[in-house]
């Protein structure tokens, strides 16, 4: 790879010990994939937040990088922690969690990241233009990034966004090159599509089938009906997709055609389902936009309901919300929090994302269903 000579001083050492680490990552990042140099990015979002997922090799790799004094380049935002920032104690969560939680977040802030503790950047001002890159790792954020923004992005991992957080710069290969953003096979959907659920069973679907970047084509979305398709799709390995009349950099092609109707949207259902009565049903997988809280708020629940979101979309909803069966948190979500931890054995979701990552990483089962179904049931 070919470094500027300011490059090279970071890497010989000359910016601290953090900074140092940071080249090294980027580096060997870049080398493995024939990336010829750095390119400045705009934003970052990093990832490996919860103390869930992190653990305590985590907490002291993020103690040792926060004691180097080491601050980030470019306005960087946080993935969902393990635990709200505050009410954590009031919903149950173990105390030493707590402590360890607050701890990573103390650390991500000394470096200059702001505590946003949300996968939704974009709601929140974290929104690059169309063609900036940018370093951001959470795979639901990617892929929105890439496909409904039109900022360019790898999938980076959560060392791999702080290092380029750090030095302001990512390697230059993947999805930051227009060679690589076209789309590979054309995915014709055959089946009406009538909420966000059904948008995430066919992400579902085709990111556990296929490889490369789908092009949707044969309905309308809305912007959370994207949001939901390609947080699915990003449980494969797509980082990338294009939807006919609605994503930015949609063109008209000549494709390999594959088609979806009701029997594929029926296997991902079937596979996703694993229980009947939720002890709770659990909203906002990616965290949940205004419009969608709202939503739920209009169905005006009778049974529990946990809506996951950014803490200004609670401070905002909460003003207009006053059923108590609503718990709106901000800050964390039902996937990277230990739900198992609080007794719950079963969760109802409206989400792919977090069907499958419920049931992989929580071991907790899951009822698969839209929000209106989910919370019909007494
Ligand atoms: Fe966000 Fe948690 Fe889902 S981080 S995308 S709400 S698993």
């Amino acid at each position: 790879m070919h470094l500027t000579k300011e490059e090279e001083r970071l890497l010989a050492g000359e910016g601290g010990e953090a900074l140092r680490k940071a080249m090294e990552i980027l580096l060997t990042l870049g080398e493995m994939n024939n990336a010829e140099r750095l390119i400045p990015i705009t934003s970052a979002q990093v990832s490996g937040v919860s103390y869930k997922t992190i653990g305590d090799a985590g907490l002291e790799f993020l103690r040792d990088m926060a004691e180097s004094g080491a601050k980030v380049k470019v306005l960087t935002t946080l993935n969902p922690a393990g635990a709200p920032v505050e009410a954590a104690h009031e919903l149950g969560f173990p105390e030493e969690f707590i402590r360890k939680q607050r701890e990573i977040l103390r650390a991500y802030e000394s470096m200059g990241i702001l505590v946003s503790c949300t996968c939704t950047p974009y709601y929140v001002g974290n929104l690059p233009r169309f063609g900036e890159h940018i370093a951001w790792a959470e795979s639901s954020s990617v892929i929105y990034a890439n496909s409904v923004i039109g900022a360019r992005t790898n999938r980076e991992s959560a060392i791999s966004a702080l290092a380029a957080a750090l030095v302001g710069k990512v390697p230059e290969y993947g999805l930051h090159l227009s060679e690589n953003r076209q789309g590979s096979f054309r995915v014709e959907i055959k089946t009406k599509l009538e909420s966000s659920t059904d948008y995430a069973a066919l992400g579902y679907y085709v990111g556990r089938n296929y490889k490369g970047i789908p092009v949707f084509a044969g309905a309308s979305p809305q912007g959370e009906d994207l949001k939901a398709l390609g947080a699915a799709l990003a449980t494969g390995a797509i980082s990338m997709f294009h939807f006919a009349g609605a994503t930015p950099e949609y063109r008209e092609e000549k494709l390999e055609k594959i088609e979806v109707g009701e029997e594929e949207l029926r296997e991902a259902w079937e596979e996703l389902n694993t229980c009947e009565e939720p002890d709770i049903v659990t909203i906002g997988c990616p965290h949940a936009s205004l419009k969608e809280v709202l939503a739920v708020a209009k169905l005006n629940p009778r049974r529990e309901v946990w809506i996951f979101t950014s803490r200004q979309v609670k401070e905002l909803a909460e003003r207009y919300i006053k059923n108590e069966n609503i718990k709106i948190i901000a800050d964390t979500c039902m996937v990277v929090a230990p739900l198992e931890e609080l007794g719950i054995k079963c969760i109802g979701v409206n989400s792919a994302k977090a069907a499958f990552y419920s049931a992989n990483l929580s071991k907790i089962s899951v009822r698969f269903d839209s929000i209106e179904n989910l919370l019909r049931e007494e």
